[in-house]
């Protein structure tokens, strides 16, 4: 039957019933194990989960697909990247070991100013090539649903050159994505702070929540070089004023405020929290605001890990992504991201994927009373589970457990990614062979002499 399909036998499959995120707590571990499972699929979406013999007899005739032995999760999903970039900054990887800091190589013109002058200097097919280049790697590693920060132009022609290549890259890319401006990364050069933020609030900010681009979300560096709490709340307040909802980078370096300032707006999360106190994880654990941890960075620029085992035994809400960016983190697969949530922030296997599955699907909900001028844009509601109704994205991983996953967390990748049903590592690996076909078969031609 078309559009149908059964996965079953399934050694192990994670179905994260239960109610809507986010998943504060103690109800993170909560994922729905099942052994020998199935799941059924139709429409794009799952119909039915449960003991693999009963899904097969329930649905007979529809075509199957043995996970015999293997491990079946929701697909992942990353909640932090700034995969629209410029450029590049391997001159900066490893500063820790020329004794320069992340803040003074930003202090004296590098850093995010550095990755602005590269994204300036780009065209819009280059911007776009990148998005879905980078798009594509995570796709390989499980990634089915990503936000994309437009984040380095930092001026009006700028930030809407970027906003035109997203808009571009949307209408190609395989995964499900949401858009969040970040007009206030850095000031840039040449500004005043008064004069930044006023362009911020009059014309970036109008500019992109009317961009077809449809970002949904509104996000500030608070942070000591970046923006005050003040200035964050001025740049958030705008923010809403045009239907975006808060997002927050806070707690990177230093205690500003930021984190309480989302919560206390309704941010849909604060992200970093690497030196978040009681007071911080006070704040998120009585919000709806998502605790988003992005270990990468802390790994990259050799900094102490957010405290996300304090985080939810506090009862936050905790995601994890990549935050995939030139200067502070080259991670772009989860998995990765999940190993250090384990190893290094002192989540469970169970915690770790409710972090990049549900919960980070949950720091991806715009407010529900905010529309941009551009419209609306959500991912679907059931996102980040394999319950009944929700959407057939998952991924089929080479090994036997959640465990096993975690243990293999550097190097292991999906064996097959499937988005609404579809198995795209398929359709994508088939693309590269057709294209390695191509030339193959050109430079077979060369040696015949029938090159034109
Ligand atoms: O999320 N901390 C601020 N912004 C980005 C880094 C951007 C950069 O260094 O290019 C982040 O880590
Ligand atoms: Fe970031």
């Amino acid at each position: 039957m078309d559009g149908t399909l059964v996965i079953a036998p399934i050694g192990e499959l994670h179905t994260m019933q239960g109610p809507p995120g986010p998943r504060k707590g103690t109800a993170m571990r909560e994922t729905g194990r099942l052994h020998n499972a199935g799941l059924a699929v139709r429409d794009g979406c799952v119909v039915a989960t449960g003991e693999a013999d009963e899904i097969v007899r329930s649905f007979p005739g529809w075509p199957r697909l043995s996970a015999e032995g293997r491990l079946v999760t929701p697909g992942l999903v990353d909640c932090h990247t700034h995969i629209v970039w410029g450029g590049g900054r391997p001159d900066e990887f490893g500063g820790g070991s020329r004794g320069e800091t992340y803040e003074e190589i930003a202090k004296a013109g590098g850093g995010i100013l550095s990755t602005m002058r590269a994204t300036r200097a780009a065209s819009v097919k280059e911007l776009t090539d990148g998005i879905l280049r980078r798009a594509e790697t995570t796709l390989a590693c499980g990634t089915t649903a990503l936000e994309i920060k437009v984040s380095y132009g930092l001026s009006l022609r700028g930030c809407k050159k970027e906003l035109d290549a997203v808009a571009a890259a949307r209408k190609r890319l395989r995964q499900r994505s949401i858009v969040t401006f970040m007009g206030a990364h850095a000031l840039p050069p040449g500004y005043g702070r008064g004069r930044f933020l006023s362009l911020l609030e009059s014309r970036l900010i109008p500019m992109a929540a009317a961009h077809p681009a449809r970002p949904q979300f509104n996000d500030v560096f608070c942070e000591e070089g970046a923006f005050t709490r003040e200035e964050s709340e001025r740049v958030l307040q705008a923010g809403i004023d045009h239907g975006l909802t808060p997002k927050v980078h806070s707690d990177e370096f230093k205690v500003l405020g930021g984190t309480e300032t989302a919560c206390r707006l309704g941010g849909a999360s604060a992200d970093h929290l690497l030196v978040s106190g009681d007071e911080q994880i006070k704040a998120l654990a009585e919000s709806n605001t998502v605790a988003v941890t992005l270990p990468g960075v802390a790994f990259y620029l050799n900094k102490p890990y957010a405290n996300a085992r304090k985080m939810v035994d506090s009862n936050c809400a905790v995601a994890v992504g990549t935050d995939w960016n030139p200067g502070s983190s080259m991670v772009c697969a989860l998995p990765f991201a999940m190993g250090l949530a384990v190893a290094r922030m002192g989540l469970t296997p169970e915690e770790a994927l409710c972090a990049v599955t549900i919960n980070a699907a949950a720091a991806l909900r715009p407010r529900p009373d905010l529309e941009p001028k551009a419209g609306r844009d959500e991912l679907p509601q059931e996102l980040g589970t394999l319950v009944p109704g929700a959407p057939a994205d998952f991924c089929i991983w080479p090994c036997e457990s959640l465990e096993d996953l975690l243990y293999q967390y550097a190097f292991i990748r999906p064996e097959s990614v499937f988005i609404a049903g579809r198995n795209q590592l398929l359709k994508l690996f088939r693309e590269t062979w057709r294209r390695m076909d191509e030339a193959v078969r050109e430079v077979a031609s060369w040696s015949k002499g029938e090159r034109q």
